[in-house]
């Protein structure tokens, strides 16, 4: 059976999305997942945009051995040569080349005419060629082109040696029939096509990209570029987890598998949500809340009598606990640990022994503690493992008639005990003067969410939040069953993103 190649840009495109900031640590947690979920390529970034992205895109070509590494680059010297040390000790290097190929970009925004594009585009990947052999190229908004542009600027860059031709939709525009022509008429139209692999890149804007991407698939591409839980610039783009259990569970219509283990498609979008702090919606499909819940009474009756009746994918399928088992605060370290395997988390003996006293901390505060519960506190675990400042202590007053203050307590990286209060509007308020008064980075809160991980009135808080220092947006999250804790951990966790971000060491 023949394979589609799945090419996540989670890294790259799905970074672009506003406030996603991720810092070197987060991305190669996510390229290390990745790795795990089985993708074939991982854009890593866009070396030349920023030394961040430089610093990412190396590290994850020298950490993550198994995936094609690949680093984008606009269609220029400079470009070309940052993208090439950024990647080159990866053990599958690959650069991925891009221009605007739609009169509306020519005319518009690069001022230049077909003719220049065309050379252009000739020229950059054949430098991109002298350094590796797997060069992929991008005429950007494709989908908005005159095609018989796209067939001669293809054919010339196969010519130059590309060996991918990706075909972006890159304001999500097109109509899966009319993207499916665009790409049946390149198989039909350039002539060097077999020496390439064909690829698409749809973004979401009128919510069809992967309808899109599986339109070009039917046509004869070979290779899908998406994103975990479909983010991205503006709408997002294809969502990987849609498209691949797509193939799969409609396997008898579309005939194509992929190298993905979908097992690792839950745990991988709860770590991108998690490190993005981007939130994913209940009714996403494959990976939200409601995904796989029956709410009304004739769908639960069909799925006990037998799961198929409403059930279209086994959720075991995509890697969503099975068990509901529950554990309370007589459950031992071992079941503990037994649990943590089942959810997909290997923990080091040290990070082990400290989610343990967490979880009984949890348990003597919460009569049932869930599978939900378990990640939260687990997430919770490892924001603290790399954090500059601890917070140690908080304690907030507040009432109708008094004026909210909170006392803070923090550690510092030297381990200097750091204490102060302060009063505020309300008690987060508060709580977030009294940690600026100790850390003071001046910053702007801009978001501030809290949601709830359970039901009940002992449900575990999530409280999400972003802050803006110096034009970047810093997200942090926290988890208590005290939103007011959650909170100012939430605060802690966007500070000592900020601060390792300007270069404060860690703990
Ligand atoms: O959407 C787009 O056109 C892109 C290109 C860089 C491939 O992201
Ligand atoms: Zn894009």
């Amino acid at each position: 059976m023949e394979r589609v190649i799945i090419f996540d840009t989670t890294l790259r495109d799905g970074e672009q999305a506003a406030g996603a900031a991720l810092n070197v640590h987060e991305k190669l947690e996510i390229a290390q997942q990745l790795e795990k979920l089985g993708v074939d390529v991982i854009e890593a970034g866009f070396p030349i945009s920023s030394p961040g992205d430089f610093k990412a895109v190396r590290t994850i070509a020298r950490e993550v051995r198994q995936p094609i590494i690949c680093a984008l680059s606009h269609a220029n010297p400079e470009a070309i040569d940052r993208a090439w040390e950024a990647v080159k000790e990866a053990s599958q290097p690959r650069i991925h080349v891009f221009l605007s190929a739609s009169d509306i970009h020519l005319f518009y925004q690069l001022k230049k005419s077909r003719e220049e594009i065309l050379e252009i585009s000739r020229d950059m990947v054949a430098r991109a060629k002298k350094y590796l052999s797997d060069v992929e190229f991008s005429p950007m908004d494709a989908s908005r082109s005159e095609p018989t542009f796209i067939y001669r600027i293809l054919e010339a860059v196969i010519d130059a040696g590309a060996t991918t031709v990706n075909i972006p939709d890159t304001v999500g525009y097109a109509i899966p029939q009319e993207f499916g022509d665009l790409i049946e008429g390149i198989f039909n139209n350039v002539p060097n096509t077999h020496r390439a692999i064909v690829s698409v890149h749809c973004h979401n804007d009128l919510g069809l990209a992967v309808a899109n991407s599986l339109e070009a698939i039917r046509r004869g591409a070979r290779q899908v570029e998406c994103t975990i839980n479909g983010i991205g610039e503006r709408a997002g783009n294809a969502s990987l987890e849609e498209i691949v259990m797509a193939l799969k569970t409609r396997n008898d219509f579309f005939g194509f598998t992929t190298n993905i283990n979908t097992t690792q498609i839950y745990k991988t979008s709860r770590v991108v949500s998690e490190l993005t702090g981007f939130l994913v919606q209940p009714n996403k499909a494959i990976v939200g809340a409601n995904a796989f819940r029956h709410q009304s009474g004739i769908h639960q009756d069909g799925v006990i009598k037998k799961a198929i009746t409403y059930e279209i994918i086994d959720p075991k399928t995509v890697g969503i606990p099975a068990s509901s088992l529950v554990l309370g605060k007589l459950s031992g370290r071992h079941a503990f640990k037994e649990r943590l395997a089942e959810l997909g988390y290997s923990l080091s003996d040290e990070a082990l022994d400290h989610a343990f006293t967490s979880f009984k901390e949890l348990a003597d505060k919460k009569k049932e503690v869930t599978d939900k519960d378990i990640e939260s506190l687990i997430a919770e675990e490892l924001r603290t493992a790399s954090e500059v400042y601890h917070l140690d202590h908080v304690e907030v007053s507040c009432g109708n008639r008094s004026i909210p203050t909170a006392t803070v307590r923090l550690i510092a990286p030297d381990g200097q005990v750091l204490a102060d209060a302060a009063l505020g509007t309300g008690p987060v308020d508060a709580v977030y003067k009294a940690i600026n008064r100790i850390i003071g980075v001046p910053n702007q809160l801009t978001e501030f969410t809290v949601k709830s991980v359970t039901e009940g009135v002992d449900a575990i808080g999530e409280v999400l939040i972003r802050i803006e220092s110096g034009g970047v947006t810093y997200t942090g999250r926290g988890a208590s069953t005290d939103i007011i804790v959650a909170s100012a951990k939430a605060y802690m966790n966007a500070l000592n993103r900020l601060l390792i971000a300007k270069g404060s060491n860690k703990k």
